[in-house]
């Protein structure tokens, strides 16, 4: 399984594409018995669909992620919205959110892979579980906190560290970024979609949102109306208390479905729900964050 998992971060798309052609040539003009050829084909094409599978791992979909851009300037004060206009040079924070997913097409930003999700037992604290050595959403939404705040950090450091908070606090409150490690966060729990094949971190990165076929800014202005009471009560807390907020209906989210089951309308209106109300507190405390940092 380590190993597995060492092989899907260490090929690009490309390599792999450049690996399996070589492959496939030495195999069909090598003498082997035509047995064993068939035997390396089905061996390689099972072998490229987990590569492939596994670097498609999605996030929230693009909607997901820009509804919280959206609400999430409806709550910065004026001066901060100014300087972030500056630094992002007029481009809103729905337009910036999706960067975090976009750059997982350049091997070049591979090291940043694990930073989107966190994986630590139920029943145990972050502080106390084995860190990923790569890092994790935890430490990636610190270290970009830290390099935002320092006078030193250039001015590109500035604009990346700044796209990858905001895309960072969406996905930490998305229940299955705080997953259990052995199923990838339920990338790795087969279920049905209306009819279609997906998994159920697909049915709540995306699925459920796309299914009301509504724009992210009709989403974004479909939200409950909270009092200042109830934005402040949102913006109480750290990092980590969110994270054992999603950890804790992830555990739910796990028991809402079962392998292979069918899932569609019914389920939509029992937890879409935690959806809206878990987009809107990432928009809220995002732009918490950011009042923190440039107010
Ligand atoms: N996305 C990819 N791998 C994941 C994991 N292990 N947990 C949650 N989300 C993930
Ligand atoms: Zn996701
Ligand atoms: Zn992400």
């Amino acid at each position: 399984m380590r190993k597995m998992q060492l092989i899907d971060k260490c090929f690009t798309k490309e390599s792999l594409v450049t690996l399996t052609n070589s492959l496939f040539s030495y195999i069909c003009f090598s003498k082997l018995d035509n047995m064993y050829k068939q035997v390396f084909f089905i061996f390689i094409l099972l072998f490229s669909f987990h590569i492939i599978n596994a670097n498609n791992i999605p996030d929230w979909g693009s909607t997901g992620h820009r509804i919280i851009g959206v609400i999430a300037e409806k709550h910065l004060t004026k001066k901060v919205k100014k300087q972030i206009d500056k630094l992002l040079q007029g481009q809103s924070l729905a337009f910036v959110s999706t960067y975090g997913d976009d750059i997982k097409s350049d091997s070049k930003y591979n090291k940043f892979y694990t930073w989107h999700y966190v994986n630590f037992p139920f029943n145990s604290k972050y502080e106390d579980s084995d860190k990923n050595p790569k890092g994790d959403i935890v430490s990636g939404i610190n270290k970009c906190i830290t390099m935002l705040k320092d006078k030193n950090t250039s001015q590109e450091d500035q604009v990346f560290y700044l796209k990858f908070l905001v895309h960072l606090i969406g996905d930490l409150h998305q229940p299955l970024h705080v997953g259990r490690g052995e199923d990838k966060g339920g990338n790795d729990i087969q279920v049905r979609w209306h009819n279609k094949g997906t998994n159920l971190h697909r049915v709540w990165d995306s699925n459920m949102i796309e299914s009301w076929n509504m724009s992210y800014t009709e989403l974004a202005n479909n939200t409950r109306d909270l009092s200042k009471q109830q934005i402040q009560s949102i913006q109480k807390g750290t990092v980590l208390d969110w994270t054992y907020e999603s950890q804790k209906l992830a555990i739910q989210v796990y028991k809402s479905a079962a392998i292979g089951e069918k899932l569609g309308y019914k389920y939509s209106y029992n937890h879409f729900g935690t959806v809206q109300s878990q987009l809107q507190k990432s928009g809220i405390r995002l732009a918490k964050i950011l009042n923190d940092i440039y107010g």
